[in-house]
């Protein structure tokens, strides 16, 4: 009898260990980070509203900076704060460089020839490295990096060097004869239309309304803070005078202006919710279970806002990045995780040295040559800055200002030749 017991007892505890454990790691496998509820097929679509970085932002007060979405049947995983940004795009950064699949990139970029839309392959990467080595440019900036862009999206468009090359455009059945990287390659009249239609399309829609938006913010900031934009205009006149406008070789002294431009992408980040990343493999990320193929987002207008990071963080107040201020060493071009309008890691905005240098001499131009007042005797300080979405984030009502000459006649007339 004493023996039967103790038989039972032995088993009776395996069989408690085991579920113990088994279900241990089975509630670790399953442990995704936490988020709201959403409806049954549809998930969390309908929650988003129609600027999803505030809805976002609001989502990771309820359930903390990593959350989980799902968007029909799509896991997405949005990361709120800079330092699981830093997780996701440093630690994790090689399982997090592929863009997740969408039938706009497929059908409108001719199967995801649009760069920032593709997923990386080991040409992808080789390209980008060439083209980022070439973005970083000294003066003759934007013809190079026009012409070298050129180049790299032809080679894009090369059979042999990208997945699946022409499949669904009519093209594909006239293939040019020697694959090989250089343009000669490229000869018929056809393609060469196609990859100038590429080439615009890359570059207008990755470059231009990122980079104008930022412009109009920041003018729209300076016009709303009278006391920063003559500071700006003080430093502007000590350096560079008024008879010329201002030329690429003086941004560096315009430490001011830098700071500007910083503190409105910031407050405005182009891309608010970055471009969205894939990941390859599941994986673990502060505790929680990310499941392979999920979708990433990074809420860049929120870790701007951080009140942790960011003393009175909805003040315009570029002096915080100034010496003496308490972001002063913080930069935006993707190691410093507070401050990430450009992404980071491995699928870093390209342009970035070509967009933050166009930003800042376009808004220096604007600043030195002009005052700005707004029509019709209206309050600065009444300057509605409502946002409106999009891809990228625009302002609901666009900026209309009467811009007033500054300068001596002949630095504009320098604009003439
Ligand atoms: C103020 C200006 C700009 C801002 C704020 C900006 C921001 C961004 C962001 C947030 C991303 C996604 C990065 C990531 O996934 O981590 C990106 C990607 C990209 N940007 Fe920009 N961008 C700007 C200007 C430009 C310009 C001027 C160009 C080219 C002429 C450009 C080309 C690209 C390309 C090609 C990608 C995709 C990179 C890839 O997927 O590998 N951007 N940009």
């Amino acid at each position: 009898m004493d023996t039967l017991l103790l038989v039972f007892t032995l088993l009776l505890s395996s069989v408690l260990c085991y579920l113990f454990f088994f279900s241990k790691k089975r509630s670790g496998a399953l442990r995704l980070p936490p988020g709201p509820k959403g409806w049954p097929i549809l998930g969390n679509l309908l929650q988003l509203g129609p600027k999803p970085h505030h809805t976002l932002h609001a989502l990771s007060k309820a359930h903390g900076p990593l959350f989980r979405l799902r968007f029909g049947f799509v896991d997405v995983v949005v990361a709120s704060s800079a330092a699981v940004a830093t997780e996701f795009l440093k630690v994790h950064d090689a399982n997090f460089s592929n863009r997740p699949p969408n039938s706009g990139a497929e059908h409108t970029t001719y199967n995801y020839q649009l760069r920032p839309l593709a997923s990386i392959t080991s040409q992808h990467s080789t390209v980008r490295t060439s083209t980022s080595d070439e973005l970083v440019l000294p003066p003759e900036m934007t013809y190079t990096t026009f012409h070298h862009h050129h180049t790299t999206t032809l080679w894009l468009l090369i059979p042999g060097s990208y997945p699946k090359p022409w499949r669904k455009h009519p093209l594909a059945e006239t293939p040019p004869p020697t694959p090989s990287p250089a343009i000669p390659a490229v000869s018929a009249r056809r393609r060469c239309c196609l990859v100038t239609r590429l080439i615009l399309q890359d570059l207008f829609t990755a470059g231009t309304d990122t980079s104008t938006s930022t412009i109009e913010w920041a003018v729209a900031e300076l016009i709303r803070h009278p006391k920063i934009l003559k500071q700006a205009q003080v430093e502007l006149d000590s350096i560079i005078g008024p008879a010329r406008l201002v030329s690429e070789s003086d941004l560096p002294n315009l430490p001011t202006l830098q700071a500007i431009i910083k503190e409105s992408l910031r407050l405005h980040p182009s891309a608010p919710l970055s471009l969205p990343r894939m990941a390859a493999e599941g994986c673990e990320i502060n505790g929680y279970c990310i499941p392979k193929q999920a979708t990433l987002l990074v809420n860049i207008w929120a870790i701007g806002r951080d009140p942790a990071i960011w003393p009175d963080p909805l003040e315009f107040s570029p002096a915080r990045f100034l010496p003496g201020g308490a972001n002063e060493s913080v930069d935006v071009k993707g190691s410093d995780f507070e401050l990430i309008p450009f992404g980071a890691g491995r699928r870093i905005c390209a342009g970035l040295s070509l967009g933050l240098r166009m930003v800042q001499l376009m808004t220096a131009t604007l600043v030195h040559a002009f005052d700005w007042t707004l029509p019709d005797g209206q309050p600065s300080e009444k300057l509605d800055m409502e946002e409106a979405y999009g891809l990228t984030l625009q302002r609901a009502v666009p900026l209309v200002v009467r811009p007033v000459p500054r300068l001596l006649q002949k630095a504009y007339e320098s604009i003439e030749k």
